[in-house]
C-alpha cells in the first residue's frame, strides 16, 4: 500500500523539497471496484506505516477523501505532476481527468496507471486529446503512461497518432490477457463467463 506515493516522495527527498499530496479515502467507497481491491478494509494505518518506514513522512501530505471531495476543497495551487491511480471505473477516471487536468502548471506531467484497463484506456484516448493543452514525450514505465503537458498549446498530429496507436496496443494487451485467463480456467474445468446485458423484448 502506497508504493507509488513512496516512490514519488523518495524522488522529492533526494531533491530536497516538494510534496506528494495523496488523495485517497482509504475506506470503502461503496463501489464494487474498492471491495474487489481491499474488501471492507480501511487502509490508512497501513499506508501511513509504510510511508513512515520509508522515511518520507515529511514529503507526503495524505488527504483522506475521495477525488471529488478533495477537488471541492482544493486551494488551486498548480500541480506539477498529476498521477491518476484511484478507482479504475471509467466515470471515476473521467472525473479525475476532467477535474484535475485544468489545475496543472503551465508545464507539467500527467501519468495514468494501468492504461490497458478499459475505463482508463478510453479516458486517455478522449481526455488527452484536448484543445486546451498539448501532450508530448509519451512514455510507458512500469504499467504507467506518462506525458508532458503544456497548457495553452495544441498537440501535434504525430503525438495524437502516437496516443491512439499506444492506446490500441494497450487494449489488445488486455484482451490477450483475458483470453489467456479464460483458457487457463477452461483447462482447470472452470467456465469463465462475463455477464452480458440481455436485450428486453418489447
Ligand atoms: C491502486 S491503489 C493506488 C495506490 C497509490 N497509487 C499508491 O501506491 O500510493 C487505488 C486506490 O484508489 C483509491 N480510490 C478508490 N476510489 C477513489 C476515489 N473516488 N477517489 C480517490 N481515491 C479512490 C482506493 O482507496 C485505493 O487505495
Amino acid at each position: 500500500m502506497g508504493r507509488s506515493t513512496i516512490a514519488a516522495a523518495l524522488a522529492l527527498r533526494a531533491r530536497g523539497h516538494g510534496n506528494v499530496v495523496s488523495v485517497d479515502p482509504h475506506a470503502p467507497t461503496g463501489k464494487a471496484s474498492y471491495a474487489a481491491e481491499h474488501g471492507w478494509r480501511e487502509t490508512f494505518a497501513e499506508f501511513t506505516a509504510n510511508v513512515a518506514r520509508a522515511g518520507v513522512s515529511g514529503f507526503v501530505l495524505p488527504v483522506r477523501a475521495t477525488s471529488e471531495e478533495a477537488r471541492a476543497a482544493y486551494d488551486g495551487v498548480p500541480i506539477d505532476v498529476l498521477f491518476i491511480d484511484g478507482s479504475h471505473d471509467e466515470e471515476d477516471v473521467r472525473f479525475d481527468s476532467v477535474a484535475w487536468l485544468p489545475l496543472l502548471a503551465d508545464r507539467a506531467v500527467v501519468a495514468y496507471n494501468d492504461p490497458y484497463a478499459p475505463g482508463v484506456n478510453r479516458v486517455i484516448r478522449e481526455e488527452l486529446r484536448s484543445p486546451n493543452f498539448s501532450i508530448s514525450n509519451l512514455r510507458h514505465v512500469n504499467n504507467t503512461l506518462f506525458a508532458d503537458v503544456r497548457k495553452g498549446a495544441r498537440s501535434k498530429p504525430a503525438e495524437l497518432l502516437a496516443l491512439s496507436a499506444y492506446a490500441y496496443v494497450e487494449r489488445q494487451r488486455f484482451k490477450l490477457w483475458k483470453l489467456a485467463l479464460r483458457s487457463l480456467f477452461a483447462a482447470l474445468g472452470v467456465v469463465y463467463r462475463e455477464r452480458k446485458t440481455v436485450p428486453m423484448e418489447s
